[in-house]
């Protein structure tokens, strides 16, 4: 496959373009059925192979249009969890406009988004490549999902250079990926709660690419009673890894604090045990989640509870607000746990208790796992280590901190019998084996 070089002209930004010298501008569009012979006409000028894209036509490919004319080409061929880009082509008379450098970057910012862990290519022009951090690999360190491409496998020459881009996620990349995924769970909630025929509970705290079987993390944390006690969509929208409701021994009385409420199982469930007298706030950061918290509220009749919106390293109370802070397989989400921990203290009041469920990792975790978006939303990847939590909770100013196992995972549990092939192959399975475990957390502000 010959790649064109392009020069890069500039800031390569997406959109709306003069060109000089010619009296139109360009803009990047997704790609749609009707293009199909416009792009083979560029591809075949280009000299670039279009074997087998229109699979790939509708949703991942994007075009540099000017006027009514296609004048550039990318996609990326998606297999499991990693990327191929393709067809990277800009008509000879528009190259070095960085129209190539805004193609490539969309694709790139869209891989992003889908969570994929790496992208490859084939290449004769290595170079062009290099400048987008794209390193030269060996073939066989391609995962087998992608080198059974039809690109891979018959269409480019064994010559072609094989170059990969490891997708690196930003903090707030992170975060973001945390908030689209609970936003869509909540989504998915709401429609399963008005589908009588379908009202099972949400999957969430593993990775969406091993399937819907039960999940081992947020089945079976409640009892009967407890569930009897809160509305069906609270049971339905819970996504939690314990119950430190139960746990806490929260007192009538007491002011609770619910780090990451979700659908508010934990706030309603903990203002009943500190009725008459008490208070639960929820706070989350996710206003689909909050909504459907409102709601349960509601449903429950419970008055004397309170859902905030923001964030839990940021906690929107006043210093010494609570007696206890209670949190249900949240901290792991955070990317700055430090500052959660300081947060959780401030708002406590001296002698205050801090009551957590959380995911604990038993070892360290590969780096390519803890950087996987996915892996980090489905509250595995950004789990803190024993003993780091304890360290962490110690330098904050906790004291007499304590950490109890209260489940442990295994790999099959992660991925069981219907995790699909390309999770299997790429070796997530294996990078996570025996690595996480429930754990309930409890440390406490010191009295003076
Ligand atoms: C795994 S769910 C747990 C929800 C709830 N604790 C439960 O047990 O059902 C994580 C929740 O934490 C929220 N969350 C994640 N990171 C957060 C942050 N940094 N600040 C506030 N909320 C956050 C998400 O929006 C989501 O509702």
């Amino acid at each position: 496959m010959k790649i064109h070089s392009h020069t890069p002209a500039g800031d390569a930004s997406i959109g709306e373009r003069r060109v000089p010298g010619l009296d139109a501008a360009w803009s990047l569009r997704p790609c749609q059925p009707h293009d199909r012979t416009a792009i083979q006409d560029l591809l075949r000028r280009a000299k670039l192979p279009h074997d087998g894209l229109e699979a790939f036509f509708n949703s991942t490919f994007v075009l540099a249009q000017a006027g009514t004319d296609i004048i550039g080409s990318v996609g990326i061929e998606v297999y499991g969890r990693y990327g191929l880009v393709r067809s990277l082509a800009v008509a000879p008379e528009w190259q070095g406009m960085a129209i190539g450098r805004a193609l490539l970057q969309d694709r790139l910012a869209w891989a992003k988004s889908r969570g994929l862990i790496a992208v490859f290519l084939l290449t004769l022009e290595s170079d062009y490549f290099a400048r987008f951090d794209f390193k030269r690999v060996a073939r066989d360190s391609v995962p087998p999902e992608v080198r059974r491409s039809a690109e891979f496998s018959s269409i480019c020459p064994e010559t072609a250079t094989v170059m990969a881009l490891p997708m690196n996620y930003s903090d707030e990349d992170l975060r973001n990926g945390v908030r689209a995924k609970y936003a869509a769970i909540a989504s998915e909630v709401k429609d399963r709660s008005t589908n009588e025929g379908n009202k099972t509970r949400a999957s969430c705290c593993q990775p969406s690419s091993c399937g819907a079987s039960e999940n081992p993390i947020t089945s079976g944390l409640y009892s009967d009673d407890e569930l009897a006690d809160v509305p069906d969509d609270a049971a339905l929208a819970s996504l939690g890894c314990g119950n430190p409701t139960a746990l806490a021994a929260l007192q009538p009385g007491d002011v609770v604090l619910d780090l990451g409420s979700g659908g508010g199982i934990d706030v309603i469930l903990s203002a009943r045990r500190v009725a008459p007298g008490g208070k639960a706030y929820g706070l989350d950061m996710t206003d689909e989640m909050l909504d459907i918290a409102r709601q349960n509220q509601k449903q429950a009749g419970i008055t004397n509870a309170e859902f905030l919106k923001g964030h839990i390293e940021d906690i929107p109370l006043a210093d010494g607000a609570v007696d206890v802070v209670i949190s249900n397989c949240v901290i792991n989400l955070s990317t700055d746990k430090r500052k959660t921990l300081s947060e959780a203290l401030r708002v406590l009041k001296p002698g205050g208790r801090f009551a957590v469920s959380d995911i604990v990792s038993t070892g360290p975790v590969p780096e390519s796992v803890r950087r996987d978006a996915e892996l980090w939303a489905g509250c595995l990847a950004g789990s803190l280590e024993e003993g780091e939590y304890r360290r962490l909770l110690q330098e904050v100013g906790f004291e007499e901190i304590d950490i109890k196992p209260t489940r442990i995972y295994d790999a099959a549990n992660f991925c069981g019998g219907d995790a699909n092939a390309d999770t299997k192959e790429s070796g997530k399975t294996n990078s996570i084996t025996g690595l996480f475990m429930g754990a309930f957390v409890e440390a406490r502000k010191p009295n003076r």
